[in-house]
Formats: structure tokens, sequence, C-alpha cells
């Protein structure tokens, strides 16, 4: 009786020290649970090394790119340029650097899909010449050898082991918790309360025009289009930055076709496309609204319907109703 007791407290006792790395809590989101890998469940502590990984520009091969160099916490973790050369080389990359917020939904990363999961992705920006320009033996070397991170490793894994996979999962785990909806348009619809005034013009154009492909929850089908933004796509040269996911399939029909983005947090975002090609929603409303019948690189969608008759007041009208899809709680000053 009293071993059995003693055992009890024994099972107790370890389960306190799992405890130690609880599990982290998402909240419920309006899409539904974040969906997470099971084999890389998020913990309080894997989240905050990750943060401090994604922050860290111990992380390039100069010491002087984070992943926040080209993902700004005040533009939802884009960067306010069309195409970067903030990575090590200060060449410009091929294309722009996307917002980064609610990935978890995301079954392909890069704008082509390239990459298909978080944890995976991350191994691109840290290797690539351009971007942290890493050898991954060098940064475990430097991280294994530093004073904080062997001691933080071992809080998330029981071990002081620092493998690049345990690091691109304590990014990912991080990531993961980049969540944004918290926008007007979310405080209303979790209101049940119906839009008003200009803000109903513009959901009703949204709705014709725009949600076949930006579908509203993420305001993103997570698929791949051809948004009409060029009409022929024949220099070779200009394969890296204009083929989109042609580039992974090798089918002509996704030549040209790019991840639908999400349409939250515009406001913060800006320039817009695959490339930053326009500085300004008026710049993609021009692209928009007009004939787009005999663009042979335009999606069936946008053939559908004549974009050209949307008047003024209803762009004027669209533009408030995408207003109203950016969250400001999501950001932060950039540190
Ligand atoms: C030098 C700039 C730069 C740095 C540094 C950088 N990124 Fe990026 N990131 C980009 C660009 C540009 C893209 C889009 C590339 C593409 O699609 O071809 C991107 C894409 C991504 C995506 C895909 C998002 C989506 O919607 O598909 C994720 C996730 C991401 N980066 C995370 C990271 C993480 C984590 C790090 C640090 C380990 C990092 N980035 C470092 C520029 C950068
Ligand atoms: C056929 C599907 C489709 C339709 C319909 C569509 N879009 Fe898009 N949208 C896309 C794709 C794909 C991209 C990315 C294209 C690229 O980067 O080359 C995109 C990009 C955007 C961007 C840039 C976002 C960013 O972060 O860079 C904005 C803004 C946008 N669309 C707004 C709209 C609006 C407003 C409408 C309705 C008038 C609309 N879209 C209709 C598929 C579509």
């Amino acid at each position: 009786m009293g071993y059995a007791w003693m055992l009890f407290i024994g099972i107790l006792g370890s389960c306190g020290q799992e405890n130690a790395n609880a599990p982290y809590v998402f909240p419920i989101t309006p899409v539904g649970e974040v969906p997470q890998p099971a084999h890389n469940l998020a913990t309080e502590k894997g989240v905050t090394l990750g943060k401090k990984l994604f922050f860290d520009p111990r992380l390039s091969a100069n010491n002087a790119v984070s992943c926040a160099s080209c993902h700004h916490t005040d533009k939802a973790f884009s960067d306010g340029v069309a195409l970067t050369t903030m990575g090590v080389s200060g060449n410009p990359l091929v294309r722009h650097s996307p917002s980064l917020f609610n990935l978890a939904w995301h079954e392909g990363l890069f704008w082509d899909g390239g990459s298909k999961n978080i944890e995976a992705q991350a191994f691109g920006p840290l290797t690539h010449p351009d971007e942290m320009g890493m050898d991954l033996q060098d940064l475990v070397h430097k991280l294994q050898a530093d004073d904080e991170y062997p001691a933080l490793f071992k809080e998330v894994w029981g071990t002081d082991s620092i493998t690049t996979q345990r690091l691109v999962r304590a990014l990912a785990q991080y990531e993961r918790t980049l969540l944004s909806f918290n926008s007007p348009y979310d405080q209303r619809v979790a209101k049940n309360l119906p839009a008003e005034g200009e803000v109903l013009e513009g959901e009703k154009v949204f709705v014709q025009y725009c949600a076949a492909c930006h579908i509203p929850g993420l305001f993103t089908d997570l698929s791949y289009h051809a948004n009409g933004i060029d009409t022929a796509i024949k220099d070779r040269s200009h394969e890296l930055t204009h083929f989109g996911r042609y580039r992974i399939t090798n089918d002509s029909v996704d030549l040209g076709r790019f991840k639908t983005p999400s349409l939250r947090n515009l406001a913060f975002t800006a320039p817009y496309m695959h490339d930053g090609r326009f500085a300004t929603l008026d710049d993609v409303f021009a692209h928009y609204f007009r004939d787009h019948t005999a663009n042979p690189l335009a999606d069936s969608l946008l053939k559908s319907q004549d974009y050209s008759q949307v008047d003024p007041q209803q762009k004027k009208a669209l533009k408030a109703f995408l207003m109203s899809l950016s969250d400001s709680s999501f950001i932060r000053a950039q540190p």
C-alpha cells in the first residue's frame, strides 16, 4: 500500500516535470482549430524559442540578417519594398516578401507553393546565398557554442543537442501562433451583425468579383491562379519571378499561376503581388477593373463577367470593405 502510494507520487512528480513545457494553447479561430502536425505540437517553450530564433540575426552568415529583416512585425510580417535587398549578399530577391499570418492552413508555402510545410520552408531562407546564406553545419556549431541556446533547446526537447530539425520545428511553432482574426470585419461577424453603408456596398462588389478566389475566412482559396497581371511570359530570364506554379508542376496550365494571397491586412502590406509591382490599392483596382477576355493568361473566372463595368463609387466602397479586413491588433513595433 505504502509502496503504491510512493509510486503514485513518483508519477505525479514526473507529470509535473512534463508540464514545465506545457502545450501552447491556441485560441479557436473563426475558421476553426489551428491545424498543427502531430510530430511538432506547439509548446509554450517551443514557441518562445522559435520567436527568439525568428528575430536573431546570428542565424545568418554575416550575423546581420534575421527572418524579421524581411518580415517586419509592423507590416504584418511583410517588408514594404517590391524586391528586398536585405539578404547577406545585398542582391535583390526574385520575388516579393509576403506577409506571414494564418499560415497553419497553407498546404503550400512560397508564391508557387514550392514548399510543403512550415518546418521545411525555413531551410530555404536559412541557406539561400541571397537571404541568410548559412551553412547548416556552421549554424549548429554557432548555436551550440552560445550561452543560452543549449539550455533553451533542452527545455523544449529534453536534451541540449541543437539540430537543424529542432531549430526549424521551433520556428514553425512560433509561425503558427501568428494569427490575425481581429479586424473590424471579424468583430462585426463575431457579433452576427451585417455590414452597413459603404462597407455593405463594398462587400457586394467583393462577393461578385473577388470572393471566388479570395474566399472569406482566410480570404484566400489557398489555390493557384493567374490573375491576369501579365498577358504573356516568353522571356526565360523571368523564370524565377514570373513562371509561378509552373516551376513546380511543369504543367503548362500553371504558367503564371501564383498562390492566392490573403486580403487581410492590406493596409499594412503594400506593395502588392508576387513581384510587388503595384504600390497602392488603386493600382490593384486599375488592373482588375478592365476587360480580361483577350488575356490568354487570365483565369477563366476573370473572363466570366465584365470587370470594366465597376464604377468609381463601387470601387470606393470596395476599398472601404477591404480596409475593414485589416487587423491593427496584429501590428507590433518592429524590434
Ligand atoms: C532576405 C529576405 C528574407 C529573409 C531573411 C527571410 N525571408 Fe521569408 N520570404 C522572403 C521572400 C522574398 C519570400 C517569398 C519567396 C517566394 O515565394 O519565392 C518569403 C517567403 C516566406 C514564407 C512563405 C509564406 C507564404 O505565404 O507562402 C515563410 C513562411 C517565410 N518566408 C518565413 C521566413 C523565415 C522563418 C525566415 C527565417 C528563417 C525567413 N522567412 C527569412 C524573404 C525573406
Ligand atoms: C481568379 C482568382 C482571383 C480573383 C477573381 C481575384 N484575385 Fe486577387 N489575387 C489572385 C492571385 C492568384 C493573386 C496573386 C497574383 C500575383 O502575385 O501575381 C492575387 C493578388 C491580389 C492582391 C495582392 C495581395 C498581396 O498581398 O500582394 C490583391 C490586393 C487582390 N488580389 C485583390 C483582389 C480584388 C480586389 C479582387 C476583386 C476585384 C480580386 N483580387 C480578384 C487571385 C484572384
